[in-house]
């Protein structure tokens, strides 16, 4: 079976149909996410799947349980492989977005924290630093069962120590270790798969570049070639 571990975002609402049409459904997932979501709302979601695609579906649902479910569950019908919540929404909404995400054969995966936070503002949000926050978060991802989380790529080794047998999707991915763009402390992608990312999001180092099926190939080739 073809190996699927890269979800290319698409964050570009102007211009992302040539990626549907470029890359190859059998070897990718497509992230919808808040700013392509917000602006075409679900005739996104129909197009990615009317090219092939399994959908990652990020939109990082955080409100009372009840909300969260009746949202998640108005989705039935399409292909979303994987949503995403934030684990800070509690246990109790953890539960709730689990038992709907079934209804709605998704995974549901857990947002630990922002990695735009720095150490300042988790004190100022959480009363603890980064690491403190991310451990508590990974416990409550164990307590309440939830199939996977996102995180940095340098979360992974604690992820992988604490969070054994759950999905683990990871941005900041880049090919070399310089980097033109926003990212900081950016990975290699094989350097993320050997420490335990089940998924890389990946999107400008493929969508902003002028042979995209070129580019999602170099990438491709570098996780699984020997
Ligand atoms: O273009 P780039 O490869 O940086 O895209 C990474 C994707 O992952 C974007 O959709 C971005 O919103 C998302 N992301 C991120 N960092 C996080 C969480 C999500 O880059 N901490």
């Amino acid at each position: 079976m073809t190996k699927k571990n890269i979800i290319v975002a698409l964050d570009n609402p102007l211009d992302y149909q040539s990626v549907l049409e470029e890359l190859d459904s059998n070897k990718c997932i497509i992230k919808v996410g808040s700013i392509i979501f917000n602006y075409h709302g679900r005739k996104i979601l129909d197009e990615v799947a009317n090219h092939g695609f399994e959908i990652f579906f990020d939109i990082k649902f955080h409100d009372i349980p009840n909300t969260v479910s009746k949202s998640i569950e108005s989705f039935k019908g399409y292909p979303i492989k994987l949503l995403t919540i934030h684990l800070s929404g509690g246990c109790s909404m953890i539960k709730s977005a689990l038992d709907s995400s079934k209804t709605i054969n998704a995974k549901c995966i857990g947002v630990s924290i922002l990695t735009s936070l720095n150490e300042e503002e988790s004190k100022e949000v959480y009363n603890q630093e980064i690491q403190k926050t991310v451990s508590s978060m990974f416990n409550l991802a164990n307590e309440t069962d939830i199939d996977g989380i996102v995180c940095s790529p340098h979360e992974l080794k604690l992820a992988g120590d604490l969070l054994q047998n759950k999905i683990k999707i990871t941005p900041g991915i880049r090919l070399s270790d310089s980097n033109s763009d926003d990212q900081s402390r950016v990975m290699k992608p094989k350097e993320a798969i050997n420490l335990g990312a089940t998924y890389l999001v990946i999107g400008r180092p493929i969508t902003s570049h002028k042979d995209k099926a070129l580019a999602f190939e170099q990438i491709y080739q570098s996780i699984y070639e020997e």
